[in-house]
């Protein structure tokens, strides 16, 4: 069950001009509530101006093995206008504290001897960053491509990071730059990555059909290019795993379906049960939270996985689900942020 904590912050390093990376203290009797796989990311929330702000920043150390994790590291990009990264960047300072929930997410790697790889772009980088080095540490047998995406070089986080990794597994680790908007040295791509150039330029790199498993993550356009140029290439959908981390407004599609004039959920949260009315236009995430405040959500726009819930009974609509697997919705799975009721009776559970 997701719970927040408040954790300290250890250390406040910027990446680049707009990004910074937050390192938080976890005491040892929380240790265990924050156990993360690698990929994972952590909801953060503050209060400003009487509303509560919630965002998710994934978590770029490595996993440790075995032990419970004693620090979490973050990164986080200056987005314009956003109510949190604004906060994280021009004021957070260390010894402040921070409400932290326990890791979420299904973007892992669990490490597997094996042949993997990645696609992504700006920040994207943060959950991968934390699956290669766990993976290349752990799986002596493992290998991975990285193909990543920026601006500039100067705009891209965890630039050293990621160059040790080329220097501690020179064998192991492959790694493409592609800088969109600055010439590179001869022979290096440049420009940027859509579905076009990734169809002709993974084959080039790496044997496409050995790949076990494909981590696409970053924005929009760049995650569902490169799932198109896979699945161009043959790429069966089970071994491609996405991350998005930003859609715009006008990429829901919204499918409309009746809906009936009074409905009422059910949802069983933390083993506890309640059943409450739908208000009219309110997503199920809504209706549980105005009776339960422990309801767990971050980005309620369908994209973190946070509010996902598995469907007991009735039906409903989701509006849009960049989170979900299809064997998740396949399996009964819903994103309760995105949900609305079809059936006059709705049951969802989210301890599942
Ligand atoms: S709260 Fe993020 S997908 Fe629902």
């Amino acid at each position: 069950m997701a719970r927040f904590h408040r954790l300290r912050v250890a250390a406040v390093d910027r990446l680049t001009d707009d990004s910074v990376a937050l390192t938080l203290t976890v005491p040892p009797h929380l240790r265990e509530e924050y156990r993360y796989a690698p990929g994972q990311h952590l909801a953060l929330r503050r209060s400003a101006d009487g509303e509560e702000i919630r965002r998710t920043y994934s978590i770029c150390s490595p996993a440790p093995d075995g032990e419970a994790p004693s620090t979490l590291r973050v990164g986080v990009r200056l987005v314009e206008g956003g109510a949190f990264s604004t906060y994280a960047l021009k004021e957070i300072d260390l010894g402040d504290e921070l409400e932290v929930m326990t890791p979420a997410g299904r973007f892992t790697l669990p490490p597997a001897p094996g042949r993997y790889a990645a696609v992504v772009g700006g920040s994207g980088i943060t959950p991968v960053l934390s699956i290669v080095s766990t993976l290349l540490a752990r799986e002596p047998e493992a290998r991975f491509c990285l193909i990543r995406s920026d601006r500039t070089a100067a705009s891209t986080m965890f630039l050293e990071e990621v160059a040790d990794l080329k220097d501690r597994y020179p064998e192991r680790f492959q790694l493409v730059t592609v800088l969109s908007r600055e010439e590179q040295q001869a022979g290096l791509p440049s420009g940027r990555l859509d579905q076009e150039r990734l169809a002709g330029l993974l084959p080039a790199l790496l044997p496409v059909e050995q790949v076990d498993g494909w981590f696409l993550c970053g924005p929009y356009g760049l995650v569902e290019g490169a799932e198109r140029a896979l699945r161009g290439l043959g790429v069966a959908r089970s071994r491609i795993h996405q991350e998005i981390f930003h859609v715009d407004a006008g990429t829901a599609s919204v499918t409309t379906a009746p809906a009936p004039a009074h409905s009422t959920v059910t949802a069983r949260l933390d083993g506890r049960g309640g059943t409450w009315p739908v208000r009219a236009g309110e997503s199920l995430l809504d209706t549980v939270l105005r009776n339960r405040s422990d309801a767990p959500y971050a980005c309620k726009g369908g994209v973190c996985g946070t509010c996902r819930a598995f469907l007991v009974a009735g039906e409903v609509r989701m509006e849009r689900n960049y989170a979900l697997e299809s064997e998740e919705t396949e399996a009964g799975y819903v994103l309760a942020c995105q949900s609305r009721p079809v059936t006059e009776t709705v049951e969802l559970d989210f301890d599942r």
